[in-house]
């Protein structure tokens, strides 16, 4: 394919994958389309692993890192630790979680709460951004927020694209007024942080307004699981396919096996947006876990990092259970993923993925071209 982004990544397909699993990042960018390391669970050593290995397996072709620097979280601007942080955590939470595991026969013997900074801290943030830099980036992209000045400096210092993932119109212009190279407009329909407007409608939005703001690539994220879904987003002015989801079912992705089987019998109703994971509404798989911080006696998710600090261990240690086959930890059990689940119905290569994807990309175009008269 030849498109304005192909041209400016050289990649052959306008497909953008965002995974926290490395196989599956290097081997998009193999296939022709342009693989994204989410590094937002990393500890810097981590993430100069991850990054060496991914450049000995794509040889120069591009790749590009994902950061989580959110305007507002508990803490920002302080010098706080991560023991101060914990303490914040109110014991109504812990109490409610292990209300939660025990009428789920789950004993985890206490809660295990990380022992250092999260990766959004300003100070951790600096220092993955350092290492991402180090290495042949051709993109470097945020979530949740305005990239920080000194993000956007060090990305055109370096001739590294910078891109921002949003929900809304007011947050594109604001992130291209910011000197943001490349705008992700993500649907509801996404897997992770979503804002409540669907793909269908955010997409035409958000490239109208970026047009009148400063003319920069609108990729299109929420939902997308096919070519002709890429195809429909590239109709309506979309650059190309900012994906997630997909990747979840294919071999090479780390995701634990139950929540793996989980999503090839999913539908496209068995997501729901919660704050029950991170603070923020993020799009994963219904489960016990979600429908009971959605109940009544629920206490109020607290906000970024604190609630991700709470959960994601418990969720971990959880997913171990249900992997060894406990089925009150099975049912508890859930991952992010978008609504494009429920089109993800078999275990495939990713390199099959994109080929396919490619094929249903043309065939959806020949059809629009083929509404066209003589
Ligand atoms: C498991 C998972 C984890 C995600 N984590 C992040 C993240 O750390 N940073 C980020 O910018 N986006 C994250 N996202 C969102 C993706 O970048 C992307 O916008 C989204 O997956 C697109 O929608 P889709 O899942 O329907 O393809 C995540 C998505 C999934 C499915």
């Amino acid at each position: 394919m030849r498109t304005p982004i192909c041209d400016l990544f050289g990649i052959e397909l306008p497909l953008f994958a965002f995974s926290h699993c490395r196989d599956v990042v290097a081997a998009v960018t193999n296939a022709g389309g342009f693989g994204v390391l989410g590094v937002s669970t990393m500890t810097p050593d981590e993430l100069e692993q991850e990054l060496t290995w991914i450049d000995q397996q794509v040889k120069g072709r591009p790749y590009g890192a994902d950061i989580l620097i959110p305007d507002v979280y508990e803490g920002k601007g302080q010098d706080i630790d991560i023991e101060t942080l914990a303490a914040m955590i109110p014991e109504q939470h812990f109490e409610f979680i292990d209300k939660l595991l025990t009428e789920h026969g789950v004993e985890l013997a206490g809660h295990q709460l990380p022992t250092t900074l999260p990766a959004i801290s300003d100070e951790v943030s600096t220092q993955l951004l350092d290492v991402a830099f180090g290495h042949p980036i051709k993109l470097i992209a945020n979530a949740l927020g305005v990239p920080p000045q000194f993000m956007v400096d060090r990305a055109k210092s370096e001739g590294v694209q910078i891109a921002a993932l949003v929900g809304a119109k007011q947050h594109a212009v604001r992130q291209v007024n910011a000197g943001v190279d490349i705008i992700v407009a993500a649907g509801t329909e996404a897997g992770g942080h979503c804002g409540d407007v669907t793909t269908m409608v955010l997409i035409p939005e958000i490239v109208d307004a970026v047009k009148e703001t400063r003319d920069v690539p609108v990729l299109a994220a929420g939902g997308i699981v096919t070519g002709r879904q890429m195809a429909a987003c590239m109709a309506m002015g979309a650059a190309g396919a900012w994906t997630g989801s997909v990747w979840l079912t294919t071999e090479e992705a780390e995701t634990a096996p139950t929540v793996k089987q989980k999503m090839l019998t999913a539908t496209s109703r068995d997501t729901v947006r919660s704050k029950s994971r991170t603070g923020k509404y993020s799009r994963q798989l219904r489960s016990a876990w979600t429908d009971a911080w959605n109940s009544e006696d629920a206490p109020t998710p607290l906000p970024m990092p604190l609630q991700s600090m709470l959960s994601e261990p418990a969720l971990r240690r959880i997913d171990r259970l249900a992997d060894s086959g406990h089925p009150g930890a099975q049912e508890i059990a859930t991952y992010w993923v978008g609504q494009g689940v429920g089109l993800m119905n078999s275990i495939r290569p990713v390199r099959d993925v994109v080929y396919e994807w490619a094929e249903d990309f043309a065939a959806a175009a020949e059809r629009l071209c083929g509404t066209l008269d003589e």
